[in-house]
């Protein structure tokens, strides 16, 4: 498993090298663009700077999708919400057309079981299949981070979700705070590129078992159809 590493200066540099990294990539293409976004803390300057120039103006908003890798089952205007995070940090700064925001469900009374399933039946309903064809991913790119623990999305080390093959979404209880809503593998591996943004001197160790596939991390066990990329910054990176 090869996984390209790129070490930035720091979290400014690389949100701003992964920013011009993904608008290379939806402007390369045509057609609709898939993107499903990392929840957590580190990715939202990276949010942050595709609302800023140049950016903002080079990003084809009106075909690209945008998805989530896994969710907080909270109200989406709970400050813990990866949709709020994501919302705040850049969707409501751009021409994102309505219906390319594919929000996880997670009001009205819906189970976690219920909204992992109205998910699936999303992503089924863009895919245009039930049924993976690794000739042809899902998402154009998937962000994930990387927790302390080596958990992907909401892949937590030991959770029966890593052990899912049929599902592409399915909820998760008992690992945090709240219940998740997580992509599993097949779905997260359906992507043509696939990008870990690492930062911080506390996620050196981890990084570096990533970086060494351990199998022990959920985050290592990933085996996407394209290219695996992990941009850290500094505090993060190897050790020089
Ligand atoms: C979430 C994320 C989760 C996150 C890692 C890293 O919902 O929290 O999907 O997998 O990416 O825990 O989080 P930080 O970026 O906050 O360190």
């Amino acid at each position: 498993m090869t996984r390209a590493l790129e070490v930035l200066a720091d979290a400014e540099t690389l949100a701003h090298r992964v920013a011009g990294w993904l608008v290379d990539l939806a402007v390369s293409k045509s057609g609709d663009f898939a993107i499903a976004l990392s929840g957590g803390a580190t990715p939202r300057r990276l949010y942050q700077t595709l609302v800023t120039s140049p950016y903002r103006e080079a990003t084809p908003w009106s075909r690209i999708h945008w998805f989530w890798g896994d969710e907080r089952f909270v109200p989406c205007t709970d400050s813990a919400s990866n949709y709020h995070m994501a919302q705040e940090a850049m969707l409501a700064h751009a021409p994102v057309p309505l219906l390319n925001i594919h929000r996880i469900p997670t009001e009205g009374g819906i189970s976690p079981d219920a909204a992992a399933a109205a998910y699936e039946q999303d992503l089924k309903r863009f895919y245009g299949a039930a049924r993976f064809d690794r000739a042809r991913p899902l998402f154009d790119v998937t962000l994930l981070g990387l927790g302390p623990d080596g958990h992907t999305a909401s892949l937590f080390p030991g959770a029966p979700a890593l052990d899912e093959t049929r599902r592409w979404a399915v909820a998760v209880t008992g690992e945090s705070a709240e219940p998740r809503i997580t992509l599993t593998y097949p779905a997260l591996e359906s992507s043509r590129q696939v990008a870990f943004l690492v930062c911080g001197s506390d996620k050196r160790a981890i990084l570096n078992r990533l970086l060494d596939d351990d199998a022990e991390l959920p985050a290592a066990r990933l085996r996407p159809a394209g290219p695996c990329h992990v941009f850290a910054d500094a505090a993060a990176g190897p050790q020089a």
